[in-house]
């Protein structure tokens, strides 16, 4: 796929579509970004350089505009606001416009934490599988982005971090690099028909995590373990299936005795080796304060 070629982001707007679509751009890749309508978040793609279309998930029909003359499609599903029942009408149009397809998928699939039957990453990755695309699945750890959504807000308001399992050592990537892997799926043809367990370059506990964060704001923060149940209760209430909530909250409890795999397939594929915590810490250090 080079630079005539035309490739589709689905779910644009997260964490890691706007840094795949700035770096197809980069790479003079015809780029299209699939919004939902009235999308809140539209603004954090480039101004220029891609084509929005709308459509919805939910409705597999209004994707096939955006589906047009693609060759390749970028596929993150929004497992915790929108079920899987569409998921196969939309793997069907993708197979019948494109050639290739990389999902952003969960090291939970790769350890056997995640279940078909839970219908999130691991019933994707079955569905995918029994279509005739090229498919690429990036089977990667938490984000470092999740620290803000765990951990910004309290911060901010009293500077101690209550939340469980503070020694779950952690191999958090940038979603800058999952973009960058996702790029290379999606643009070269030699990543067909693999699964990458992709991480970043260390372990850290949650609690190190937010000790750099205060480094680097100039705060003394600290941390409270608190029991998993309020964890749980928090997490249902804001949305995450249940079984998927204790499964996650079990394998940080894992975690605090054996620490998150370290790959080395970030730097194998990309040419250079994943960001640090520390790095993607001082680039927002400014949602923390
Ligand atoms: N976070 C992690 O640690 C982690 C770990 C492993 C795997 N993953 C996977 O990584 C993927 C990407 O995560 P992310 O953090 O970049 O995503 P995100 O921030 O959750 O964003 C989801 C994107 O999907 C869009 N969207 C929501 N509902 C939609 C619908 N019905 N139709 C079309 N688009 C819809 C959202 O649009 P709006 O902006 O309008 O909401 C947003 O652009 C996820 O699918 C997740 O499964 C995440």
């Amino acid at each position: 796929m080079g630079a005539d070629s035309t490739a589709l982001v689905i779910g644009a707007t997260g964490n890691v579509g706007p840094n795949v679509v700035r770096q197809l751009i980069g790479e003079g890749v015809t780029t299209r970004a699939l919004l939902l309508p009235d999308d809140p978040r539209a603004g954090r793609l480039p101004a220029e350089g891609v084509e929005i279309f709308h459509g919805d998930l939910a409705d597999p029909d209004s994707l096939l505009p955006a589906l047009e003359g693609v060759d390749a499609v970028l596929l993150m599903w929004p497992f915790f606001t929108l079920d899987v029942e569409t998921a196969p009408a939309v793997l069907a149009h993708i197979e019948r416009h494109a050639r290739r397809v990389v999902f952003v998928s969960s090291i939970g699939v790769h350890i056997g934490y995640e279940h078909a039957d839970n219908n999130c990453h691991a019933y994707l990755e079955q569905l995918i599988e029994k279509t005739g695309l090229a498919w690429t699945f990036l089977q990667t750890t938490g984000f470092t982005a999740n620290a803000r959504l765990s951990y910004a807000a309290q911060i901010k308001a009293t500077g101690v971090v209550r939340s469980p399992y503070g020694a779950a050592a952690r191999s958090s990537i940038h979603e800058e690099d999952v973009a960058a892997v996702a790029v290379r799926a999606l643009t070269g043809g030699d990543l067909a028909g693999r699964r990458l367990v992709i991480t970043g370059p260390e372990v850290l506990t949650q609690v190190e995590q937010v000790r750099i964060i205060g480094e680097l704001i100039g705060r003394e923060l600290s941390w409270q373990d608190v029991p998993a149940e309020a964890a749980l209760n928090a997490m249902v209430g804001a949305g995450w299936p249940p079984a998927y909530a204790s499964g996650a909250l079990d394998y940080f409890s894992q975690l605090t005795e054996e620490p998150e795999l370290v790959t080395t397939t970030v730097e194998e594929v990309i040419g250079r080796p994943p960001r640090t915590f520390r790095e993607w810490a001082a680039e927002f250090a400014d949602d923390f304060r």
